[in-house]
């Protein structure tokens, strides 16, 4: 009989406090403490980040052990994020892991945020299989905009990544101009249904090879907003839709360009989709036309899973433990871990 395993997963990387618990590869709890104090600076404030992970981070693992019914010392293994993030950020979930894992006496894992991304999709889903290797990994997040060749659960290669901001990055820097709150990629998401993509024509960016670049069409957007409010006070309030419809139009076409150019490069079918920005409907759109009408295999993480969480961290957690791939005590955590 397959032996039960149970994780608890701790994810820290950003502004998000997380815990979740898997039974095996199924999640029993997925907690998320959101961190509301960095929306009136239109950013994540790093110091502030780690302060608000300091006082949220016990009740958040005490509610996704209630919540999965779960006493500690019933736990397998406890899996954190070691990096890439912000480091007084990770600090936070990495000292906890570490206390609480040495405390109990059970392996301690660590994770690599970027790759859990990834790996989300092998968290048990009845409507669902896994994707098969190898596949071409697609990251995009706030912090990151990468193209991975995943050969494996653990081999994973970057074959192309964003030169400047990432494609959150720039959702975000393009809502700010446009007085949304902070993160407003679900704001333009929500506003660009409304709204006509064509309304305003903006460069795509060229650039050689699979890597891509954001910053100039921020830039681009900036200056169109900045040249019509000198002629028209009222013109964002007058084009909201159309604007959050047509910028997220091109941010989309940049990814899309990239995607179809590394898919037919490498040879792969199957594309597998994490991170924040993979909860965008525009790119959901596209990607599932692009299996309909080309035959690509397209995962898409569900809703809970596109965003940070701690059940991606878990699930790498699960498949580490079965390959005994187990962190130390005085690893220390990596703000700018590789994959
Ligand atoms: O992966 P994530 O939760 O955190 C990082 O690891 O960075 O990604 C956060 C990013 C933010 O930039 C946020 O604006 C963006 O994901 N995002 C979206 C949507 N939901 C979240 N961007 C566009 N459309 C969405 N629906
Ligand atoms: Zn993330």
């Amino acid at each position: 009989m397959k032996k039960i395993i149970y994780i608890l997963g701790i994810e820290s990387s950003c502004d998000d406090t997380a815990a979740a618990v898997l039974k095996n590869d199924e999640v029993l709890s997925n907690c998320i403490a959101n961190q509301k104090i960095h929306q009136s600076y239109g950013g994540v404030v790093p110091e502030l980040a780690s302060r608000a992970h300091q006082a949220n981070i016990i009740p958040v693992v005490q509610q996704a052990l209630s919540i999965a019914n779960i006493d500690k010392k019933h736990l397998s293994a406890i899996a954190y994020t070691r990096g890439p993030g912000l480091l007084g950020s990770l600090l936070v979930g990495s000292a906890f892991a570490k206390s609480l894992a040495l405390s109990l006496g059970i392996p301690l894992i660590e994770v690599n945020h970027m790759q859990a991304h990834l790996l989300c999709h092998f968290i048990r889903n009845e409507n669902k299989k896994a994707p098969s290797f190898p596949f071409l990994g697609v990251t995009l997040s706030g912090g990151h905009t990468q193209l991975v060749y995943v050969k494996s659960h653990f081999e994973m290669e970057e074959i192309g990544k964003t030169r400047d901001d990432s494609i959150g990055e720039a959702f975000d820097k393009c809502g700010k101009k446009m007085g949304l709150k902070y993160p407003s990629g679900p704001e333009i998401d929500r506003l660009a249904k409304k709204g006509n993509p064509d309304a305003f024509a903006f460069p795509v960016p060229k650039v050689d090879g699979l890597d891509l670049s954001y910053s100039g069409l921020k830039t681009a957007f900036i200056n169109l907003v900045n040249k019509n409010i000198n002629k028209n006070p009222n013109f964002i309030d007058e084009n909201l839709d159309d604007l959050c419809a047509s910028i997220q139009k091109t941010l989309v076409t940049v990814i899309m360009e990239k995607i179809t150019k590394a898919k037919k490069k490498f040879n792969l079918n199957n594309v597998v989709i994490g991170g924040g920005v993979a909860a965008n409907y525009e790119i959901r759109k596209i990607l599932n036309q692009k299996a309909e009408e080309n035959q690509w295999k397209i995962f898409l993480p569900p809703f809970q899973y596109t965003s940070d969480n701690a059940a991606m961290i878990g699930i790498v957690g699960y498949h580490k433990l079965l390959k005994q791939q187990l962190g130390k005590l005085n690893q220390s955590v990596n703000a700018k871990l590789p994959f």
